[in-house]
């Protein structure tokens, strides 16, 4: 270890990267954690342009900061970047969070399916062991989430996309496990213990075209998705009577929250930084 990594006696810097990056609450939820722990650091958001993201990670690592945080659009390319990666980073094809070691290595791991886990068992206490899972969606933030929930032991993992042969693409990429079923929207005719908005169309304030045979009284509702009100797929949801529909902000603070061990050995609580984040944007 170099003295990068002597967290007693530096204040480390650190940034999230992506494009846009201005509206990221990972400064936020990283200083409140740092807070917590009695951890000396800096963080930061930081753009960089989308035709040059390597040659901006250099310069960041040249500049003395010992890791990044990446965000949309350069999850993939950071994976690529990345002279060695976890399991989870491997299996989801991305990375969300870089390592700079002193020797100019770039380490890569991949907290969001985690930081989602642990949303769900410990933060909301929502059951996954022998449930029905549905995951909508087959794009990158599903990838980065799969694994981690069949981790979990659901009876079944359903994925359905609305171009089926990506949802069939993503099964395939994690050998076709057990209890792991790819589908379209369309050919959904049952319902499900948990379904969980992995697609991108919250952010244009649509509703992926779900039969509403999705949902029976005890379903719980998961956006990735997280605004200032409730998304387009919960109140949509929530119109259909599910016992739940909840946003990502709960994910967004526990993947920081497993990039803030990686890099500190510690465990902050993320259950005031969810509360202090929603008072401020509800
Ligand atoms: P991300 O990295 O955010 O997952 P992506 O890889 O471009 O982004 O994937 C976007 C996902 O959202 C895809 O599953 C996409 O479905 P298609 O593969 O059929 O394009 C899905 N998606 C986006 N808008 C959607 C909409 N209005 N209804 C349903 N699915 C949508």
């Amino acid at each position: 270890m170099t003295d990068l990594f002597d967290f007693k006696s530096r204040r480390l810097r650190f940034a999230v990267v992506g494009h846009p990056v201005m509206h990221s609450k990972s400064p936020q939820i990283h200083e409140a954690f740092a807070r917590q722990c009695n951890v000396s650091l800096s963080y930061e958001a930081i753009a960089l342009d989308p035709i040059a993201f390597e040659q901006g990670v250099r310069n960041l690592q040249a500049g003395g900061l010992a890791g990044l945080n990446v965000t949309l659009p350069f999850k993939e390319a950071a994976f690529r970047l990345s002279d060695e990666v976890s399991e989870r980073a491997q299996i989801a094809n991305a990375v969300n969070t870089l390592t700079f070691s002193g020797s100019d290595q770039l380490a890569g791991d991949n907290t969001d399916g985690i930081g989602l886990v642990r949303d769900l068992q410990q933060n909301l206490n929502i059951p996954c062991v022998d449930t029905r899972v549905l995951v909508i969606g087959a794009g990158g933030a599903a990838r980065g989430i799969v694994h981690p929930l069949l981790q979990t032991r659901p009876n079944c993992l359903v994925i359905a996309n609305r171009t089926a042969s990506r949802a069939r693409e993503l099964v395939a990429s994690m050998g076709s496990p057990d209890k792991v079923y790819p589908c379209a929207l369309d050919d959904i005719s049952d319902s499900f213990d948990l379904v969980i908005n992995a697609t991108a169309a919250s952010l244009s304030s649509e509703v992926p075209a779900l039969p509403e045979v999705v949902f029976h009284p005890k379903s719980h509702a998961y956006d990735l998705a997280y605004a200032d009100q409730p998304t387009a797929f919960m109140r949509w949801a929530l119109g259909l009577g599910v016992a739940q529909a909840v946003d990502g902000l709960g994910m967004l603070v526990e993947q920081a929250a497993e990039a803030f061990w990686i890099w500190h050995h510690q465990r902050p609580q993320t259950g005031p930084v969810i509360s202090a984040l929603r008072s401020g944007v509800r």
